[in-house]
């Protein structure tokens, strides 16, 4: 499977951040916690002026934002 990098988020002031990790976008909330049981997103307020990387590999420690652990290679 083809690890995902980071994805850039801009002009936003709120998102709903996915966390049954069963959405098909994550970090995003999908919604699929409706269907597939959760408790149901975490709304964080960002700072429209500024530019976030947001992980998409599923292995940051900074959930949900990109700390550069989609480049470090086998390690846990
Ligand atoms: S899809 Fe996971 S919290 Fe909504």
């Amino acid at each position: 499977m083809e690890e995902k990098g980071p994805f850039k988020i801009t002009d936003a002031e709120e998102l709903a951040i996915c966390t049954c990790m069963q959405s098909n976008h994550w970090p995003l909330c999908d919604g699929s916690h409706h269907t597939l049981s959760g408790d149901g997103p975490d709304l964080i307020k960002l700072d429209k002026t500024k530019t976030y990387y947001f992980c998409g590999c599923y292995k940051t420690k900074n959930r949900p934002f990109c700390d550069g652990s989609h480049e470090k290679k086998n390690e846990r």
